[in-house]
């Protein structure tokens, strides 16, 4: 299943734009091997024994952080957590002078998470180490948008021809953007509903179908990739009230039952319940919302594992035996 022809992801991954169809296939068949890694009563092999990961989390993380260090630990990494509370960040100290500090200490990756758009970038151009974006303001989560499409793939088999519709919040999303780079590389139909007020200004240049009613969402897509509403990013007037968004956008059981098709129904988390999505649908049975934090470790190390060098082609190999 791996594919040995995928150029080399680099030394970091920032985001999905600019990686080629061929590239996000090899992460994802790499995922496909290493993820029966988890089904096994001793969840670890020696795949990155060698190696020191900090785990930098400045903004706060349920899923990604607690997924990046469970990839770690069954890769066998050793692993150190570091977040704004607790750390010299507190006191002022920068986000370079940190990782710096932090390579004086010799290790080989920087997980981080970031409230400020391009940071991971930014960091990635001053450090020697490998960076993996998790997640950077507004600009993109790659990780996440990769356990999306690994997850769509294994319900339906292919990305290329299906139609994706990205319901929300799309405007403060960065599992949006990497979403529909992901999903357009690999040949895709992208569409994305939500207010006008929560929709990017020329959000159609990024190659998608803009859709202003649920209703007509549904009825075009063969996926819902449901955002939550980050209250936390709007100063206020984005929309009238939470109860009116669910109201004309949410995500509910009848609307679901009107598709013409079998919707395939996903939330990065965390949810609103009740607001974007109703209970009956994210716990109903075209949800594949936990069955993404499962990829999720799967695509963890599998990026982990190829941008620690290893070959696609050799990942069966390479997870072989207990550590
Ligand atoms: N999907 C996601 O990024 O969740 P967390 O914020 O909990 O990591």
């Amino acid at each position: 299943m791996a594919h040995p022809t995928a150029p080399p992801l680099g030394k970091d991954l920032l985001g999905l734009e600019g990686l080629t169809r061929e590239q996000i296939t090899s992460i994802l068949d790499t995922a496909e091997t290493f993820k029966e890694i988890s089904e096994r009563p001793v969840k670890k092999v020696p795949v990155l024994r060698t190696k020191t990961i900090v785990n930098a989390f400045f903004e706060n993380s349920t899923r990604t952080r607690v997924s990046f260090e469970f990839a770690e630990k069954r890769l066998s990494a050793d692993t150190v957590n570091i977040s704004t509370a607790g750390s010299s960040v507190a006191k002022g100290e920068t986000l370079v002078d940190t990782a710096r500090n932090l390579e004086a200490m010799r290790i080989d990756m920087v997980v981080i998470r970031h409230h400020a758009s391009g940071s991971a970038q930014f960091l990635a151009e001053r450090i020697a180490s490998s960076v993996i974006n998790a997640g950077d303001g507004k600009h993109e989560h790659p990780t996440q948008g990769l356990l999306d499409l690994m997850t769509i793939r294994q319900y339906r088999g292919a990305l290329q021809g299906l139609r994706v519709c990205i319901c929300g919040d799309v405007l403060h999303s960065r599992v949006a953007r990497s979403n529909i780079h992901g999903l357009r590389t690999m040949g895709a139909e992208v569409g994305v509903c939500g207010p006008r007020t929560l929709l990017p200004p020329h959000v159609e240049e990024l190659g998608v179908t803009v859709f202003r009613r649920i209703e007509e969402a549904i009825e075009w897509a063969d996926v819902l990739n449901v955002l939550r509403l980050q209250l936390e990013r709007m100063k206020g007037g984005f929309i009238p009230s939470l109860r009116e968004y669910n109201r004309v956008f949410g995500v509910t059981r009848a609307r679901v039952e009107a598709a013409p098709r079998d919707l395939l129904i996903l939330h990065p988390g965390p949810m609103n319940r009740g607001v974007e999505i109703d209970s009956n649908v994210a716990d109903g049975p075209q949800s594949v919302i936990l069955e993404q934090v499962t990829n999720g470790v799967a695509v963890r190390m599998a990026v982990l594992y190829l941008l620690a060098g290893g070959e696609p082609g050799q990942a069966e190999a390479a997870k072989g035996g207990s550590a």
